[in-house]
């Protein structure tokens, strides 16, 4: 008999209330023991859940009842999650999680406690919602050195981009549908300014390359300055604006990670992968590139991953799963801004031709592979392949010879 204690009854803890309600037979049959739901954890009073008799407000019922072996963590941040998710490992239960900035933060103190108590300390929904890759990328992929991890990791920012691509909705309005639909954040800022996808990259990252990342490690921007300019330059170059998380190895085997918008080829696949869909392309040594597609937030999706990992803990109740890695090291850590990238540069002027004459003279003549326009006053340039720091130099001197307002936006290719 595993007892499971869900902490946190917000979009993802009540779905896995309502999946492991579902099918009790069936998870029983494929976890080896009878799984049964016995306290859920919450602050707020859910008086017409049908859960209700199973609501409780004090942690400690959770970590002294010996009938509970698995801990469900769905309360999200890194305040009480942090505390409870130690304190439930320390009493020898299992912890399953789906709070990607707990892992990106704390896993490796998480996994000691796990080892020293013969306990697992599980993942899966912390990275891509309901889509299988924690595994596949520990287990599937083992044999391959990875080159690459790279792809779309936060289904808000997806949708948003998908909305104003599809419906021409502005930011404001597609974000306010994501958020109705369960996808965003209890603060939504950390979706839109990539803090969400670089939690999860970090997550990848470590898995893929075997030292912990450190979210300040990653080079951040969010989609908050995608116009709808760049939107209509990016199909008219043939591209569509994916915002990106990326680990990739390095010549001199330093890892480079980034989250950012991204002009992709309107031809990758993940160019393809729209609303709240994430998509994950993983590259290995001897596998060469695998594609992972699913739903990458909801209610239901995530949750399936989390019930999916209480039955492998139930699975492996005395024998821990090796999911682990080593602690950070800085110095794999490349430098960004010595990594080359071709660039679109949005420029606007009431005197465009006079501006776009001093960026061809900055950036060189022959550095300009192309020009797009949408009006008189603001168009866009692809700057050809240039290391990010000297990029901001030029970006610079070209603000200081026409003016800082110049330069309304930039974006690296893909
Ligand atoms: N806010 C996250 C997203 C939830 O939109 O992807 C899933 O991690």
């Amino acid at each position: 008999m595993a007892g499971v204690a869900i902490m946190g009854y917000g979009v993802v803890g009540s779905g896995v209330a309502e999946i492991i309600a579902k099918h009790p037979q069936m998870l029983s049959a494929r976890a080896g023991q009878d799984i049964y739901l016995k306290y859920i954890l919450d602050v707020r009073d859910f008086p017409d859940s049908p859960f209700a008799d199973k609501m409780i407000k004090d942690f400690s019922i959770i970590e002294n009842d010996p009938e509970v072996s698995i801990v469900v963590e769905t309360i999200g941040g890194s305040t009480f999650a942090y505390d409870f998710t130690k304190r439930a490992l320390l009493a020898g239960k299992h912890v399953i999680t789906s709070n990607k900035e707990l892992v990106a933060k704390h896993a490796v103190e998480f996994f000691e406690i796990a080892a020293d108590k013969n306990v697992n300390y599980l993942f899966e929904a912390s990275v891509g919602g309901g889509i299988p890759i924690i595994r596949p990328l520990n287990q599937c992929l083992a044999a391959n050195k990875v080159e690459e991890v790279y792809g779309i990791l936060n289904g808000t920012t997806n949708y948003i981009l998908t909305r104003m691509i599809e419906s021409g909705l502005s930011f404001e309005d597609a974000l306010k549908e994501a958020q109705a639909l369960g996808y965003a954040e209890a603060n939504p800022s950390a979706d839109i300014h990539g803090d969400d996808a670089c939690r999860k990259i970090c997550i990848l990252s470590a898995l893929a390359f075997g030292f912990h990342v450190y979210p300040d490690m990653v080079r951040i921007e969010g989609i908050q300055n995608i116009g709808a300019e760049d939107i209509e330059m990016a199909d008219m170059l043939g591209r569509k604006i994916k915002l990106l998380g990326r680990a990739k190895r390095m010549e001199d085997d330093k890892i480079y990670l980034s989250v950012s918008p991204y002009m992709i080829p309107a031809t990758s696949p993940l160019a393809t992968i729209n609303g709240v869909f994430n998509g994950i392309m993983v590259k290995g040594d001897s596998v060469d590139e695998v594609l992972f597609y699913g739903r990458g937030a909801g209610k239901l999706p995530t949750a399936s991953a989390i019930v999916a990992d209480v039955i492998d803990a139930a699975k492996h109740d005395r024998a821990r799963k090796w999911m682990d890695w080593e602690p950070a090291d800085p110095d794999r850590i490349a430098d960004c801004r010595q990594v080359a990238h071709e660039y679109f540069v949005r420029l606007q002027s009431d005197d465009f031709s006079a501006v776009l004459a001093k960026a061809t003279e900055i950036f060189g003549e022959g550095n300009i592979l192309q020009l797009v326009k949408t009006s008189d006053t603001v168009g866009g340039i692809v700057v050809a392949e240039i290391k990010e720091g000297l990029f901001f130099e030029k970006l610079d001197a070209l603000k200081t010879a026409c003016g800082e307002g110049v330069v309304a936006n930039k974006l690296m290719l893909f």
